[in-house]
């Protein structure tokens, strides 16, 4: 019986996974994402080209390979249809290759307008979301008022979008919030919502699938499926530092629900880290530096979001967090990206403990989704040069102390955006 392996980020988001899974392609027949919607951006680069994927599947720029928007993602059809323009600008065209769950649900435009209307009344306390209507999405499917993608084709699909749309504009009006000055990616409320509209009948043209069944017959066929998770652990719904977190499961546990796949059949399990930590949006985040170094982490590391092109907290890489992920996943191989950022420096820090309430603790408590916790700090020298193909012996000592630590193996070292800028150890 053949298994699915999961590719997950293990921090905030953004440790590379579009990169990952793009690269570890060749070697699967399907990649399908589990969870999450537009508020990813995943970026992959080769050949001196950059294609930045938001609900699409980061499978899709090898040929062959099909992609699945699996059932637990939320689509926002104005958003998919322009990513799969783009791709067919740049000669991929995904007609035959791209399938979504019927069981996945839409963002309407209104959602999105509630997310920033959300987001407004919490003031300072604000999440920090992406605005793509998100948390307003999770929140309609778990209180069972969404629309699916399998709605898109039944008769009165127009009408219930219409009551679903004049409920959340009824909820909007007890907001202090101005519809009327409020863009959408540029647009008025109404010129998005026909936009959403030319969307919808654009998706028409692709294979709408019962995704449980397709997965679950493709590892019986004996093709092999890569899950790939969007956001980071640190950011689940659940284990996350709540209320700053997103919407969904970002979890390994995740893929079962968001793809219909049972525990038993989880192979291996990826998990994905940068060297070093950032974090966009609202929330604690124990290891933030506010000095120089964070600024060098930042330029040196291009951390700018893909989805949002916010600037990207940056601090020192948070081994207790690391291990928290770990355990939730049962992560078996760990990834770690983007080490060549940290070339130049002569020392780094990782924290190995927190002090919190007078105490040292390895754990995260409760308390760490809304205190501020004190990282406690081990110094670790520098490699001081390029690693160009081969592992220098610090940058190996790095990787070894945060074995020793974390209790799985470091199987890629990636130092590079590119395709092939990587080191298998
Ligand atoms: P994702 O959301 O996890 O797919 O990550 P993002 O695409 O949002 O952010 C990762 C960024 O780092 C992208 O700009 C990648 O091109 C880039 N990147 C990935 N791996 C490496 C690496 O090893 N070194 C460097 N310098 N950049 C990398
Ligand atoms: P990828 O897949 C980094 C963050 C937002 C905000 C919080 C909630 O590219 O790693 P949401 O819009 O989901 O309601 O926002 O989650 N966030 C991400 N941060 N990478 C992402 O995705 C993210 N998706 C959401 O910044 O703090
Ligand atoms: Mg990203």
């Amino acid at each position: 019986m053949n298994k699915i392996d999961i590719l997950l980020g293990l921090q905030w988001g953004d440790e590379g996974k579009g990169k990952v899974v793009d690269a570890l392609t060749p070697n699967y027949d399907i990649v399908a994402r589990f969870q999450g919607g537009p508020n990813a951006g995943h970026t992959i680069e080769f050949g001196g080209k950059k294609f930045v994927l938001h609900n699409i599947p980061s499978g899709v720029l090898t040929p062959g390979c099909i992609n699945v928007i699996g059932n637990g993602v939320i689509i926002d059809p104005y958003i998919l249809k322009g990513e799969i323009e783009g791709l067919q600008q740049a000669g991929f065209d995904l007609r035959q290759t791209l399938k979504i769950a019927k069981r996945a649900h839409l963002i309407l435009p209104s959602h999105r307008v509630m997310d920033a209307a959300n987001e407004k009344a919490l003031g300072k306390m604000k999440v920090g979301t992406t605005l793509k209507g998100i948390g307003p999405t999770y929140t309609d499917k778990t209180a069972r008022k969404g629309l699916r993608i399998g709605d898109i084709n039944t008769v009165d699909f127009k009408e219930r979008y219409n009551h679903l749309k004049q409920s959340h504009l009824h909820h909007i009006a007890s907001y202090d919030f101005d519809m009327d000055s409020l863009r959408l990616d540029g647009a008025t409320f109404d010129e998005y919502e026909k936009l959403w509209f030319e969307g919808i009948q654009y998706l028409k043209q692709f294979e709408f699938i019962d995704s449980e069944y397709y997965i679950n017959e493709a590892l019986d066929a004996g093709k092999k499926v890569l899950a790939e998770g969007a956001q980071g652990s640190m950011l689940d719904v659940d284990f996350g530092s709540y209320p700053f977190v997103t919407s969904s499961n970002v979890v390994a546990a995740g893929v079962c629900s968001g793809l219909g796949v049972a525990p038993s059949r989880v192979g291996k399990v990826y998990g994905i880290f940068k060297a070093y930590c950032t974090r966009v949006g609202t929330g604690p985040f124990p290891t933030e530096l506010f000095d120089e170094t964070g600024e060098t982490l930042r330029q040196n590391g291009h951390e700018f979001g893909a989805t949002t092109g916010r600037p990207r907290r940056c601090g020192w890489l948070d081994l207790p967090a690391l291990k928290y992920a770990v355990m939730l996943s049962g992560v078996t191989d760990l990834m770690m990206m983007k080490s060549d950022v940290m070339d130049d420096f002569a020392t780094l820090k990782v924290a190995t403990a927190y002090r919190y309430n007078g105490k040292e603790t390895l754990h995260l408590p409760f308390e760490a989704c809304t205190e501020t916790l004190e990282p406690v700090y081990t110094e670790i020298p520098g490699w001081q040069q390029k690693i160009e193909g081969k592992i220098p012996q610090k940058l190996e000592d790095y990787i070894k102390f945060i074995e020793n630590y974390v209790g799985v193996p470091v199987k890629f070292v990636s130092y590079g955006p590119d395709r092939t800028q990587n080191v298998w150890r």
